[in-house]
Order: structure tokens, then sequence, then C-alpha cells
């Protein structure tokens, strides 16, 4: 049944490997409509045709205010729907086009020196704390600290402010989860208004003294061009560029290294060969990803691979799923870095389509071959703790070792 299939994956054995599940999601069909008006997607080619599909909207504020009425007004469900992820045309465009200015290639290309630079000084403190037979937790000593770094350069945070937001993206980010609970909304509450007054003062000072920044920037905008981009919306965004970016890439990074510590074959590959990260990040992304799920609701009629989904159906988009199936992928089990034309469904696919992709990427693949190259033979040093998270896949703890170089 697919109901018990469902309640499994949801169960904290389900969340420790949630593999066997969407296999026998596989087994049930691409497209599988619950009792309820829920329809749950974990086909690779299926999920694809929803990302895209124009009648399948993402979770937005009249979503909200029809399914989940006693929650819309909160602080941390109105932060997420005043930002483009959760925003529908044509207003998510317009939006999204200011935002994306941030991670064009050639943004990249001038933010990987300080990726690089932000990437080997946590390394370096990595490999002192595992030197002479020492441990540390890469989430907490890496994973975690790189991506709030990266973001905080290209925002202009003040970094002496920095230390602040782990914790309250981390409490905020958890109104995405499935599995939240009243402690957990409050929490996230909190954070969010925390957030909100933190960024509300941030803006104003950067329009009172703009920097060379994405705030700065941005406030140019909005101010050239009164009123298209409120402050909410503007508070709104730069939130979710921190939710987004942080546990997000912290457990790419976190999931890269796990496949590694019993694999001396594919650290020795990325040792001598730092080109082939790319490839290796590509496959952990698709064979561990780190956004396992997403959500959309139909405001139309639409047939999703020969599945009738009617007008007001909520769809649970098994991201994770889909890059392990069988029909798209040939040993969907196995992780192979070297498997030809890995296209994993982890940043999702069309209008919303993640905007930190390329951020992610260039964080992964610079750190992977500079920790290798530091410690050669990393090791696990104990037992990995999971996250509790179902959305997020990735470790709370994960204690390495290993001697430096
Ligand atoms: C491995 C790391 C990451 C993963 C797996 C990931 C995954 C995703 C996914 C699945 C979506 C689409 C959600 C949907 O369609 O429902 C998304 C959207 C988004 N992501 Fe990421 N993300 C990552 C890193 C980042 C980073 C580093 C940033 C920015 C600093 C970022 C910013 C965004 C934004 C702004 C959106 C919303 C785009 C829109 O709605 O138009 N992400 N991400």
């Amino acid at each position: 049944m697919i109901e018990d299939t469902l309640l499994a994956l949801f169960t904290p054995e389900g969340r420790e490997d949630p593999y066997p599940h969407y296999a026998a999601l596989h087994a049930t069909g691409p497209v599988a409509p619950v009792d309820g008006g829920l329809v749950v997607v974990s086909g690779y080619e299926e999920l694809q045709q929803t990302l895209r599909e124009p009648a399948l909207e993402v979770h937005d504020a009249t979503f909200n205010a029809r399914n989940r009425k006693e929650i819309a007004g909160l602080p941390s469900i109105t932060v997420f729907a005043d930002s483009m992820l959760m925003g529908r045309a044509p207003g998510h465009l317009r939006v999204r086009r200011l935002m994306a200015q941030a991670f064009t290639a050639r943004q990249m290309a001038s933010l990987a020196p300080t990726v690089h630079r932000l990437a080997a000084d946590l390394v370096e403190r990595l490999a002192g704390l595992c030197a002479d037979g020492g441990s540390a937790d890469f989430m907490a000593e890496l994973a975690y600290p790189l991506p709030v770094r990266v973001i905080g350069e290209l925002l202009g945070i003040p970094s002496a402010d920095l230390g602040r937001f782990p914790p309250l993206v981390h409490d905020l980010g958890k109104v995405m989860d499935p599995l939240l609970t009243p402690d957990a909304l409050t929490a996230a509450d909190r954070a969010a208004d925390e957030l909100l007054a933190y960024f509300a003062d941030l803006v104003a000072e950067r329009r009172r003294r703009p920097q060379d920044d994405l705030v700065s920037a941005l406030v140019r905008v909005r101010d050239a061009d009164n009123g298209r981009l409120s402050d909410r919306e503007l508070h709104a965004n730069l939130i979710l560029l921190f939710v987004a970016g942080f546990e997000t890439t912290a457990n790419l990074l976190g999931n890269s290294v796990a496949l590694l510590l019993d694999r001396p074959d594919l650290q020795d590959a990325l040792r001598h060969e730092p080109r082939t990260a790319e490839g290796y990040v590509e496959e952990v992304l698709r064979y561990d990803s780190p956004i396992q799920l997403t959500g959309r609701w139909a405001v139309g009629d639409v047939v999703i691979g020969g599945t009738a989904v009617p007008k007001d159906s909520n769809l649970l988009l098994l991201l994770g799923a889909g890059n392990r199936d069988a029909r798209r992928y040939e040993r969907p089990g196995d992780f192979d870095p070297a498997r030809p034309g890995i296209k994993p469904l982890s940043f999702g696919g069309g209008p919303h389509y993640c905007l930190g992709a390329p951020l992610a990427r260039l964080e992964a693949r610079t750190t992977l071959p500079l920790l290798l190259d530091r410690i050669p033979r990393l090791r696990a040093a104990g037992a990995a703790v999971r996250g509790d998270w179902i959305t997020v896949r990735g470790f709370a703890r994960l204690p390495v070792t290993g001697a430096a170089r």
C-alpha cells in the first residue's frame, strides 16, 4: 500500500535509509494518487514534467490561505510566501531576474578565489585538529561554516554578525519540513522575526552607506524602480538566500565526505585529478541528494505521466527518488562518479530551478580536492549522526580523522 510506504518513509528508519521505500514507490508507479488529494511523484521523467508544468504551482500564499489557514499568517510562513521560492508568475520572474544578477557565470568566476580562500582556511583548521591522532566533526568545522561565510561575502554581511546565522537559519528552514512540530514552528517564528529585523537594519544601513555587495545593489534597484520590489520582498529574498544556501550546501559537503570515508580509491582519484571533482559532486547529488523533496499544488487539471491529477491536488515531489529511478539510471543504487549523463534532480527544474546551483557546485568542487590534499587518508572517527529532517538529507555530526600532510 502506498500509504504504508509513505508512513515508513517518515519514520526515523525511513529517514536513515529512504531508498528501499523509494524502490517500493517505483514499483507502485511513477505517479501515485493517495487518499485525500495527495499525489506522490517519484519517477525521474515525471518529476521533470511536474517541475515544468504551468498548472502546477509552488505552495504560495493562496495555497497557504486555503490549506494551512491556521498558520498562514505566521512570520515563518509569510517570509517564504514573500520570497521568490513561493512566488507565482509573473511576479516570480521579476524578482528572480533581479536576484539572478548575483549568480551569473561572471559572478561565480569572481567569487571563486574567495571560495578557495575560505575553504582553504577551514581545511587548514580541520587538518590541525586531526593532526597527531586527533579528530574533528566535519559538519561543525567545515560543512556549516563554509556556506555561511560564502553567502556572507556575497551579501556583504559583516563577519562579526555571521555567528548568529546558523541557529536562526536552521530553525527557520525547518518550516519547510513535512515533520514540522509545534515547538519547531515556534522556533521558526522567532527566527523569522529576528532575521527580518536584522535585514531591515542592514538594508537601512546600506541605503545610508552603500558598499560593493549584493544588498547595496538590490537596494539601488529597489530605490531606482520604486514600488516594483517592495521592502518586504527584499528582506524575504535576502533571508531566502541564507536559508536556501546554507543547510543544503553543508549537507552536499557532508554527504560528499561521508561517501569518501570508506573509499581510498575515490580519495586518490580526487587528490590526483582535482578535475574529477566535477563528476564526483554530480554523482553525490544524484546518489544522496541534500534535498529529498519539494511540493506543488494543481491550479488546474493536468495529466502527469499518463495519470490524471485533478485541480487542487497537493503533490509531493520526491526528488531523491527520481534520482534513483532505474528507468533513468542503470544500477541506480551504485555510487559511480564515472557514470555517463548524470543529471540530478537535486536542484529542481523549471522556473524555480535552484538559483544557487553554480555556487553550491563551486563550493563542493573547490573543497574536496583541497581537503584530500591536506588530509590524504581521511577516515571516520566514530559514528556519524543523521540530521532529523526529511526534506534535507545529511548529517548533524560527521567525525573524521586522518594524518595531515
Ligand atoms: C547543494 C545545495 C543546494 C540544493 C540541493 C538546492 C536545492 C534547491 C531546490 C530543489 C530548489 C527548487 C525548489 C522547488 O522548485 O520547489 C532550490 C531553489 C532555490 N535555491 Fe537552492 N539548493 C542548493 C543551494 C543553494 C544555494 C547555495 C543558494 C544561494 C545562495 C540557493 C538558492 C536558491 C534559491 C534562491 C531558490 C529559489 C529559486 C526560485 O524560486 O526561483 N540554493 N534549491
